[in-house]
């Protein structure tokens, strides 16, 4: 019996089945699965622009698979586009609007299932974060990343473009150049190319066993692409039959297998908040920063795209994907696990032909013998905080410096401009956490593009509460907890205060004695902001904490 189906001669059946005639469905239609395509588009940004084609061809497919489509649109952010408005606060919180607008849609019309076209950072996590509420079976497309183009000799991709702005302020390019390059800098539709938050959640959603397997990454609007569309609408409406949802999937071995991959791809470190906020929706006991924690220590870095290192997002796909780095992983990897796919890991990864050993390096022979992410601990982040530590040199994973002390991601990068960053500082971007914010400041990664930009990012280490882009490369920690607006310790730092941060022994402290530091959190008031009537002001009421991966619910 599918839930679609309503009691015959009820209100809800009379009402529905009246409008669905007219939209054209048939007697037959009424007891086949009905299934929501989430078509997380807007025209707004070129991650989406290819989605409404991608919508039509699944729609096509569930109708051929036995299954009726619905198209669902939700709010769609672009980390490029949504972010000029308010300091880029409505990023993260745009993601939790999507779970709550899939919600609205999806289980008030007791549809059966959902397949979610994931693009943008926000999309993949909210998608498998609504299915994990929902726990109705649901299937993930990444919908791919985009590709750069020449700039003259050069190549150019979105990762350039955001990099180069620095070069303007220490006169190394001009307006007119930078222009160029934004000319050319995304040729085609799909996310920004490199290991970005956008494409380490499309490959954590396969490593969690939400997509189909051997699809992420890829390139957007690819032949591969579309075979992957056909057969993932063909699946959707197997998996209702099957009744197989989200929670069967998600399980906590299922999020350990996810870390293990986020930390050998040096993942963004956005995936902390993203995959402890799937698995607080999938009511999972478990604290995902801990599982980070426990499974960095046996873990290195097997991939090396940029921006970390020298290889592009398309060389990973061409190795193995996500599927070849699961397989360098076998060893290691519950291998149990179900996936969309109707089988386990282990079996998947049976069908994996071979993993080119240049790119996808094996745990013999790795990258780095460290992971890319760590997370740290100390006086300043006692809940943890989150580093990239692959995105700085192996030479500076020790840095201590002089505190500067900003509460706005503007004003830093005003300063920076002014001279008035030097090498040897740690830039604090404060009160830029999700209830900070609220919502997270997106300029805090701006301001470290412009340090890179600078040729600065080696020389001064930026530490914040908010959130970094995955694109961003330094001596940068992120997401430190508990934030400065829930009274954690980065509210009390001064300016000229020490701070040492050590990525080899996963250390963030502000070098004052405990007494000086409990004295200052007994001083400490909260910041009296004005935030502006509308969806931020709801998002602060009810944001929780970094740990539980910033969700509204408790
Ligand atoms: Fe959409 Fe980068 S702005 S993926």
């Amino acid at each position: 019996m599918l839930r679609s189906n309503l009691k015959p001669g009820s209100t809800s059946w009379a009402v529905r089945r009246t409008q669905w005639k007219f939209l054209g469905l048939s007697e037959e239609d009424f007891e086949r699965p009905k299934i929501a395509v989430i078509n997380t588009s807007s025209t707004l940004s070129s991650c989406y622009i290819h989605l409404d084609d991608i919508s039509e061809k699944v729609q096509e497919g569930i109708r051929r698979a036995g299954g009726v489509p619905f198209e669902i649109r939700t709010t769609a952010p672009s980390d490029f586009i949504t972010n000029a408005g308010r300091e880029g606060r409505y990023i993260l919180p745009s993601r939790d609007l999507i779970v709550n607008d899939i919600e609205v849609m999806v289980e008030g019309a007791l549809l059966d299932g959902m397949i979610c076209l994931s693009s943008c950072d926000k999309t993949a996590p909210a998608h498998m974060m609504a299915g994990a509420r929902l726990n109705i079976p649901t299937i993930i497309v990444p919908c791919g990343y985009n590709k750069g183009g020449m700039c003259g000799k050069a190549f150019v991709d979105i990762d350039d473009v955001f990099e180069s702005v620095g070069k303007i302020s220490k006169g190394d390019l001009s307006v007119d150049q930078l222009t160029d390059m934004t000319n050319v800098g995304i040729t085609t539709p799909g996310v920004c190319a490199g290991m970005g938050t956008a494409n380490t959640m499309h490959i954590l959603a396969e490593a969690l066993g939400m997509t189909l397997p051997g699809i992420a990454p890829i390139a957007a609007n690819s032949p591969k692409l579309y075979e992957f569309i056909e057969r993932s609408s063909r699946r959707i409406v197997e998996m209702i039959h099957e009744e197989l949802t989200p929670r069967r999937i998600l399980t906590v071995e299922a999020f350990e297998n996810a870390v293990r991959v986020a930390l050998a791809i040096g993942g963004s470190v956005n995936s902390l908040r993203h995959l402890s906020a799937v698995a607080a929706e999938a009511e999972l006991d478990v604290n995902i920063v801990q599982v980070f924690e426990r499974i960095v220590e046996e873990s290195s870095l097997l991939v090396n795209v940029r921006p970390n290192g020298p290889d592009h997002i398309e060389d990973l796909e061409q190795a193995g994907g996500a599927m070849g780095v699961m397989k360098q992983l076998e060893d290691k990897i519950n291998q149990g696990i179900l996936t969309v796919s109707g089988r386990t890991v282990g079996e998947n990864l049976q069908e994996l032909k071979e993993v080119d050993e240049k790119i996808i390096r094996s745990s013999n022979d790795p990258w780095r013998k460290t992971s890319g992410l760590v997370i740290l601990r100390g006086n300043l982040a006692p809940e943890g905080a989150i580093s990239k530590a692959s995105s700085a040199p192996e030479d500076k994973q020790f840095f201590e410096g002089t505190a500067k002390v900003f509460n706005s991601g503007t004003k830093a990068i005003e300063a920076l401009e002014q001279g008035a960053i030097q090498p040897g500082d740690v830039v604090v971007i404060r009160e830029a956490g999700p209830k900070g914010g609220p919502g997270t400041l997106l300029t805090a990664s701006h301001f470290i593009a412009s340090l890179t930009g600078a040729g600065m990012n080696e020389e001064v280490a930026v530490i914040t509460d908010g959130q970094n882009s995955g694109l961003n490369r330094g001596i940068l920690v992120s997401q430190i907890m508990p934030e400065a607006a829930e009274g954690g310790p980065l509210a009390v730092v001064k300016e000229g205060d020490a701070i040492q941060i050590d990525l080899i022994n996963k250390k963030i402290n502000v070098l004052i004695s405990d007494e000086e530091l409990q004295n200052r959190l007994e001083e400490w008031v909260p910041t009296e902001k004005e935030v502006p009537r509308g969806w931020l002001k709801i998002y602060q009421k009810v944001v929780q904490s970094g740990n539980k991966g910033s969700i509204l619910l408790e």
